[in-house]
């Protein structure tokens, strides 16, 4: 039986990404312990505040049902330039404002995959101090896959077993966090 419903968010479009792989491998990972939904940010329009004045664009209305039924999310922290990719920071964005903000209070757990030698280490301190400013509620630990061309196959498989089994250590943690704190 599914004691939580994760909300697994890649910030990354790309077919292949290593990120959305890693959350692939944690929903396989956290099967009969969690029931994880893979969000896709494909469709979120660039925010802007004069449309969300008028109504959330329906892609955008989806993503904040999605975050407001989950009890936690899980976010793959690709990392563009030494911060969180724009895809990513836009969908906070949208999911930051009023009414009922659905990242308030929200519980978070951070992972990341990045083909240089930090693992988003960058990405995901920005997106810690990010989510502080919107009051969501973060898992301390974290998983930084550096190298990530050589542990995941042409489809974004993740293949490294080494890999695997820290992601399910990471995983073991985040469910302890979040049966300390709920759902927010
Ligand atoms: C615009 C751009 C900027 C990047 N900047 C970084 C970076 O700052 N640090 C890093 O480790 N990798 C960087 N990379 C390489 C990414 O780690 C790599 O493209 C990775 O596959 C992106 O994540 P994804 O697999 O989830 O799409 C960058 C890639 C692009 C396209």
């Amino acid at each position: 039986m599914s004691d939580f419903r994760i909300l697994a968010i890649p910030g990354s479009l790309r077919r292949a990404s290593f990120n959305r792989g890693l959350l692939v491998a944690a929903e396989q990972i956290l099967s009969g312990r969690a029931e994880v939904e893979l969000a896709s940010l494909a469709d979120i329009p660039l925010y802007n505040d004069d449309v969300r004045a008028l109504g959330y664009p329906e892609p955008v209305e989806q993503l904040r049902s999605q975050i407001e039924r989950a009890d936690a999310l899980l976010l793959g922290a690709t990392e563009y330039n030494f911060g969180p990719s724009g895809v990513l920071k836009n969908a906070i964005d949208w999911a930051s404002r009023p009414p009922d903000p659905p990242l308030q209070g929200k519980p978070f757990g951070l992972v990341g995959a990045s083909t240089g030698g930090f693992g988003t280490v960058r990405s995901q301190l920005a997106l810690r101090q990010i989510l502080l400013i919107v009051q969501a509620l973060g898992y301390p630990g974290s998983l930084h896959v550096s190298g990530a061309a050589k542990l995941f196959d042409e489809e974004g498989r993740l293949t490294d077993e080494a890999t695997r089994q820290s992601l399910s250590d990471f995983l073991d943690g985040f469910l302890g966090f979040l049966e300390r704190v709920g759902s927010g």
